[in-house]
């Protein structure tokens, strides 16, 4: 199976206390791969390294390495690492735009110009996120005059206009009802033909239903990591058990 990003002996610190502590995690193309574990375990720092999106972070520091397709991201400009592994954050971060403005940012920025085809784009790609309906007539509102779901629904939606090689997605059904909730589980595997997943949860039966594979993560350490029916069904770690028996009951 081929790998997408190899994280190799990975630490990253806040003010050098280490929140993700010397980690190494290959991910699969083309699959779902889950991060679960307990509040505080380091699954957003996690995340936030395979982009580069925890540089931006003051007093944040990453040491280790993260192979991108093969590829050092410390070698890829940070533009194009991010066009090719999108984050979704765990609280909804729009743009202080309109929500056309929001879904035509990046795609725009990437040399984008026909006004029909960034039309369609914006529907096609709100309509995957089952955001659509909810704000066809009103594409020129602001994004912060959306709901917390819909903000939700809308930041995936942006995620997806740039058609990522990655998609990192943390807790992306938090705010959700259930009704959007299934709408984005249905769309996950829809993505895994063009696009690896990432998925940050806090609901095991989520990651029992959408991951190929599954990461344990504790106090900062990979833990446990295998194929969903292994790891669901023999964890070989007690930390694992616990951890799940604790989610179970
Ligand atoms: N900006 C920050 N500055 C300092 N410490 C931070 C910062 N962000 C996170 N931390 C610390 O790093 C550790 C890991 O946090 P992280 O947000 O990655 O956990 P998490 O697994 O995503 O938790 P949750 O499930 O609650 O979202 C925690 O101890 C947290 O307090
Ligand atoms: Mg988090």
């Amino acid at each position: 199976m081929e790998m997408i990003l190899s994280l190799r002996g990975v630490t990253a610190s806040y003010d050098s206390i280490a929140a993700v502590k010397n980690l190494s995690l290959d991910i699969p193309r083309n699959r779902i791969t889950a991060i679960i574990g307990p509040s505080g375990c380091g699954k957003s720092t996690l995340l936030q390294c395979m982009n580069r999106m925890l540089e931006e972070e003051p007093g944040a520091t990453v040491s280790g390495e993260i192979l991108l397709a093969g590829k050092e991201i410390q070698r890829i400009p940070k533009e194009d690492l991010r066009r090719r592994v999108g984050l979704v954050f765990q609280t909804p971060a729009p743009f202080p735009f309109s929500i056309y403005k929001n879904m035509t940012y990046a795609p725009k920025y990437y040399g984008l110009k026909d006004g029909e085809s960034m039309r369609l784009l914006v529907e096609e790609k709100l309509k995957m996120a089952g955001l659509y309906d909810e704000v066809k007539d009103d594409l020129g509102k602001s994004a912060y005059k959306l709901s917390g779901g819909q903000q939700q629904r809308l930041c995936i939606a942006r995620a997806l206009t740039v058609n990522p090689d990655v998609l990192l997605l943390d807790e992306p059904c938090s705010a959700l009802d259930v009704k959007s909730t299934s709408i984005i589980e249905d769309l996950l595997p829809e993505l895994k033909r063009n696009c690896t997943i990432v998925l940050v949860t806090h609901n095991i039966a989520q990651a029992k239903r959408l991951a190929d594979r599954v990461a344990f993560l504790y106090n900062g350490e990979l833990i446990e990591y295998n194929d969903k029916s292994a790891f669901f069904d023999t964890p070989q770690e007690t930390l694992t058990r616990d951890f799940l028996g604790g989610a179970r009951g």
